[in-house]
């Protein structure tokens, strides 16, 4: 039997650093749901120190999720690792992440102590959570620019006091694939028992080599775990993306020869399901998952393609969830129908109450739209463009006037603090008076950094979908809104934006 391959997602963790990619508790347990459904071995469920939000959610997530691993990052100290071992509780399998920064920059500038003060912390705190836990997983942050002969104590040391995966991060993005291959075999052969630990690979993505330096660590190195995210989600360019690595390992079996244990037809639902949570559009010619990934434009292409797939195609669209375009659902569409839809697109509902709340929401939409399509109902039960019991700000409803050499006019009544306010105000465009219409009441003073529009089902006739990145006091946060009405949408998704601006978590950095 071939060797399995681990794989680790970080995407509620590393991922979620992101600025503007936070999620509510919620919106975290429906991604480790589907996490689960593709049968990830390990989820990386938050940091449970950095902040009582992220406590919750990690304590939520490990007690809700039976088949993955639930693990929580925590700095070397005994506070952080008591805090990930206690929100850890439930879990049927749980793992601690420790982590300790061996680079000399890293120990010099940000930690301001000396290599023999980092070997020591790495070596209690390893020793103490395992005595809480039995699966230790240990990290040299920047690890790749670390000291060798530095490194090879301090990996040493903690596999002597019980860590049982080693990960090595390539934190910055800096390395080449076969550099990294190479530093993960030389220290597997360095460190006497390394033998003991499984080894891992945690690269980012700023020269754009996340995926080829992990499969570099795997093949080369021989690592037997890959940390990544789905839709490579990540801080600056990102971490290794989950969907490349692992339809890159499924696809060419014949050179790593290693098992998965991931259920790819969960995939593309997953990716989509994170680009709506937190607003991060998939690029259309993205790999495994964009619109175009498995679209032949061009004569010959398609000739070859209908003639015989493999032609041009080298994976199955539908092996990673894609299927074609089709109505699904429409007005005349019952109650029955549209739960059994949402099963299938794994979308898990907590409550009858949920459950009715998103098809009373359903058939408003089928009485504007006439075709209902997957991607419809994905928008319509993504958390952003619902309001919800806890929120400051709600939607209620907008008009507004354009005509062409007259100056756009928009009227938005919206709920703020349990109150129904109506603002008014002209623009540049229609979308520009609606948010200042909003702006009238709200006074959140943020800047707006991104603006995007996006056509859901890829016709005239499809939901816009939009994302609104504010920025305020230091803190960044995505809003996404969906309706046939792009102007509607973005209002949507600024009230969203807003909710969560006023929604002030503080919480610790994992790298800083
Ligand atoms: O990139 C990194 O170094 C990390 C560690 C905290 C594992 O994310
Ligand atoms: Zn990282």
């Amino acid at each position: 039997m071939a060797d399995k391959l681990i794989i680790f997602d970080t995407t509620l963790r590393d991922g979620e650093q992101s600025p503007g990619a936070s999620m509510t508790r919620d919106e975290k347990l429906r991604i480790a749901r589907q996490l689960e459904r593709l049968k990830v071995d390990v989820i990386e469920a938050g940091f449970a120190a950095s902040s009582n939000g992220d406590f919750d959610a990690v304590q939520l997530i490990a007690n809700s999720i039976k088949d993955s691993t639930i693990c929580s990052l925590s700095r070397a100290n005994d506070r952080d690792i008591s805090r990930a071992a206690e929100a850890l509780k439930g879990a049927n399998r749980a793992r601690i992440h420790t982590f300790i920064a061996t680079s000399p920059l890293h120990m010099e500038k940000k930690l301001r102590m000396t290599p023999d003060q980092v070997l020591e912390q790495a070596r209690q705190s390893v020793r103490f959570a395992r005595n809480l836990v039995e699966d230790i997983e240990f990290s040299p942050e920047d690890g790749y620019r670390s000291d060798l002969d530095f490194l090879c104590r301090v990996l040493e040391v903690v596999i002597d006091e019980g860590a049982t995966t080693i990960n090595v991060p390539d934190t910055v993005g800096y390395a080449i694939p076969e550099l990294y291959g190479q530093f993960i075999k030389t220290l597997r052969e360095r460190i006497p028992n390394s033998d003991k630990a499984i080894w891992s690979v945690h690269c980012h993505n700023d020269l754009g080599m996340a995926v080829a330096n992990s499969l570099a660590g795997v093949k080369i190195g021989g690592a037997r775990q890959v940390e990544c995210t789905v839709n490579g989600l990540g801080e600056r360019a990102g971490n290794c993306s989950l969907e490349e690595v692992v339809m890159a390992v499924k696809t060419r079996q014949d050179y790593f020869g290693l098992d998965l244990s991931i259920d790819t037809r969960h995939i593309l639902a997953a990716s989509r399901m994170v680009s709506q949570t937190t607003g991060f559009v998939v690029q259309p010619n993205k790999a495994v998952v964009g619109a175009n990934a498995f679209a032949h434009a061009s004569g010959i292409h398609q000739d070859g393609v209908l003639k015989a797939r493999d032609t041009y195609e080298i994976m199955r669209a539908e092996d990673v969830g894609w299927t074609a375009n089709k109505i699904v659902l429409g007005k005349l569409s019952g109650r029955n129908a549209f739960k059994q839809r949402l099963q299938e697109l794994g979308v898990q509902l907590d409550s009858e109450g949920e459950i009715n709340a998103a098809f009373a929401r359903f058939k408003e939409l089928a009485d504007r739209k006439s075709e209902i399509f997957d991607e419809d109902i994905l928008a319509l039960v993504s958390d952003e463009s619902v309001g919800h019991d806890h929120d400051i700000y709600n939607f209620v409803s907008l008009s507004q006037r354009s005509e062409t050499g007259e100056q756009p006019f928009a009227r938005v009544v919206f709920v703020m603090d349990g109150k129904e306010v109506t603002g008014s105000s002209i623009g540049n465009g229609p979308v520009d008076a609606s948010l200042k219409a909003i702006e009238v009441h709200a006074k959140s003073g943020a800047e707006m950094v991104l603006y995007s529009v996006n056509a859901i089902s890829g016709s005239t006739e499809s939901q816009g979908e939009v994302t609104v990145r504010l920025q305020n006091s230091g803190r960044v946060v995505n809003g996404v809104g969906a309706d046939p009405d792009i102007v509607v949408a973005s209002a949507k998704a600024y009230l969203s934006a807003l909710n969560k601006l006023s929604n002030k978590a503080d919480r610790v950095a994992a790298q800083g």
